[in-house]
């Protein structure tokens, strides 16, 4: 196992009408600025129990984050918060209200000269807002952890900051139900592959990081499709587990002490700037591709997936992990994802310019041994076409 430093503060409220315990999290006197998105909380009710846990604060609010927040609405937020002295940000919405609001957070008091700084050159953070957050779609892992993504003309960037983690977060799978076949599709499909970018590198002897994250893929493999079919989609138990397994992808446990990757979203993070594909669905794509242009790299933990997760223990080495890579393009079809470009309609001579973006956006170490350069990437988009 590797070193570490693992530090996760933020208090979780989990279940069914947690959404009330932010009274008591957001300090009296403070002026609050609820963040949200295209407003999916004003139609579910969400927004009403906002609004009611909050009856003794003064807040104000800020709409239309989209999906894959884009800098020049979230810049909007700044003139807001002058405006009206404020000094705490609540988040209400999925990854994208959540992110956005990570950004609006850091740049409100940032010294530099340009926030987008924060995210092309990492401009050093010394302080950001305080952030609480009630999420409405279990995927990222935002609502616990340091990370954020935003887009600018189509240039999609992450970064990371323990400044901007939510102080506390709300996770009630209630509020879950209002969600479309496709956007539950999304958050399982994102929640595996976050835990499969910090699972399948080479093995470090971390045999409860390998279990823990083994017990989230069976659990979003069982419970994914539960989601989808019609009989069991209104199950709050389902809801429940898929949410906590998605928190738990990405909230820092299963990731500390083993090698990253991170591939897969980077090179996904192109087609979603490029192309506007759901983040998830960039994610299904290039997985499998990473998987078989990886194979000999990730050898080891390839046969521990197929066989810990899949049951796949007869046949050569080299069958099983074909079986491997078989069985998780199945289940990304059962979760109705695209796997391959030619599903979204992106052809052979395209990807030159998608490998130049990544370039450009200085990703041409990737992967939990940094050689992954643009010309291995080229070859995990050829194997995906
Ligand atoms: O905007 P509203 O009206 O709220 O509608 C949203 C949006 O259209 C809707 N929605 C959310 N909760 C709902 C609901 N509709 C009905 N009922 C509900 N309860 O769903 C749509 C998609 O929302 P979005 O927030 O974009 O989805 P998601 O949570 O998948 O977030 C994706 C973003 O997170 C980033 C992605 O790159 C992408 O920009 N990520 C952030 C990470 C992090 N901070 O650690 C890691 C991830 O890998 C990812 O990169
Ligand atoms: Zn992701």
């Amino acid at each position: 196992m590797l070193n570490f430093t693992f530090h996760n503060p933020t208090r979780i409220h989990f279940g069914e009408g947690q959404i009330k315990a932010i009274g008591a999290e957001i300090p009296a006197n403070s002026r609050i600025l609820v963040t949200y998105g295209g407003g999916s909380i004003k139609k579910n009710e969400v927004y009403d129990q906002v609004k009611s846990a909050l009856e003794n604060h003064t807040w104000f609010e800020f709409s239309g984050i989209e999906p894959n927040p884009i800098y020049d609405t979230l810049i909007k937020a700044l003139d807001l918060i002058k405006a009206h002295d404020i000094d705490y940000l609540l988040a209400v919405g999925g990854g994208s209200v959540v992110d956005g609001t990570k950004f609006i957070a850091a740049a409100a008091l940032f010294e530099g000269e340009d926030p987008w700084d924060i995210v092309t050159k990492q401009a050093p953070i010394s302080s950001a807002l305080p952030i609480g957050a009630v999420l409405t779609l279990p995927a990222t892992g935002s609502e616990t952890n340091t990370g954020a993504v935003v887009t600018r003309n189509g240039n999609k960037l992450p970064f990371s900051n323990p400044l901007v983690r939510p102080q506390f977060a709300v996770l009630d799978p209630s509020v879950t139900l209002t969600l479309s076949d496709r956007q539950i599709s999304n958050g399982v499909v994102d929640a595996f592959v976050h835990t499969m970018e910090q699972y399948l590198t080479f093995p470090v002897n971390a045999k409860v990081q390998d279990r823990m994250a083994e017990g989230l893929l069976l659990t979003l493999i069982e419970e994914g499709p539960k989601a989808l079919n019609a009989d069991t989609k209104k199950d709050l138990e389902v809801r429940a587990n898929i949410m906590w397994s998605a928190t738990l992808a990405l909230n820092g446990l299963i990731g500390a002490g083993v090698p990253q990757d991170w591939a897969t979203h980077m090179i996904g993070h192109e087609l979603t700037g490029g192309y506007g594909i759901d983040h998830a669905r960039t994610l299904s794509i290039v997985l499998p591709g990473v998987m078989k242009i990886r194979r000999n790299e990730k050898r080891e933990k390839l046969l521990q997936y197929a066989s810990r997760v899949w049951e796949i223990n007869d046949g050569d080495e080299q069958s099983r992990i074909d079986a491997a890579i078989q069985k998780t393009e199945q289940f990304f079809h059962t979760m109705d994802v695209p796997t391959r470009l030619s599903h979204v309609g992106i052809e052979r001579s395209e990807i030159e310019g998608i490998i130049e973006k990544l370039t450009a956006h200085g990703m041409v170490k990737l992967g939990e041994k940094r050689d992954i350069t643009p010309d291995v990437s080229h070859q995990i988009l050829t194997a995906a076409l």
